[in-house]
């Protein structure tokens, strides 16, 4: 296992796969699975440890409404944490945002967008990470960002020709 994904509901799934969906792009193997960093505190650091031990690079966690999932997380290990506010509350994730990112100095937590663009921006920047020692994965990256400006150039032709 080279991430663990933890979110805080079954609820948070929809937002969640889409890092799951982009660490299969990219070949990265990792275990998901739910703990809330308030329902089930204990849980969540026995799957921390066990992810350390099984030699996990990053974990990442989302969570919405009062998420203090991913600082919690941070608390815990020295491994680099990505944080994902989901926007499964009222206030569609800006109060997720907020206790996500706020992290008070020397526990940081690399703070993604709310929703389904920063979960699949926490798998990216888990491969980066992954990448600083890891060659194969610097073609991957190279690969993935070759192919989205392809796309993007694909794109603009369409658009200029309407
Ligand atoms: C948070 O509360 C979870 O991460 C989820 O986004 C939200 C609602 O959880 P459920 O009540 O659906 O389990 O802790």
């Amino acid at each position: 296992m080279k991430v663990l994904i933890l979110m805080g509901s079954d609820s948070d799934l929809g937002v969640m796969e889409k890092t799951a969906d982009q660490l299969d792009a990219f070949g990265i193997p990792y275990k998901m699975t739910v703990s809330s960093a308030h329902r089930t505190p204990e849980r969540t650091i026995k799957l921390i440890r066990e992810a350390e031990k099984k030699g996990a690079k990053v974990i990442i966690a989302g969570a919405g409404a009062a998420a203090h999932l991913a600082g919690v997380v941070a608390a815990h290990t020295i491994l680099p944490v990505i944080g994902i506010p989901i926007d499964s509350s009222p206030l569609k994730g800006v109060d997720a945002l907020y206790a996500t990112v706020q992290m008070p100095p020397g526990i940081p937590v690399a703070t993604m967008a709310i929703g389904k663009g920063g979960a699949k921006n926490a798998a990216i920047l888990a491969a980066q990470i992954i990448a600083t020692s890891d060659p194969e994965m610097q073609k991957t990256l190279k690969a993935y960002k070759k192919n989205m400006a392809a796309e993007v150039v694909k794109k603009a032709a369409k658009v200029e020709k309407r």
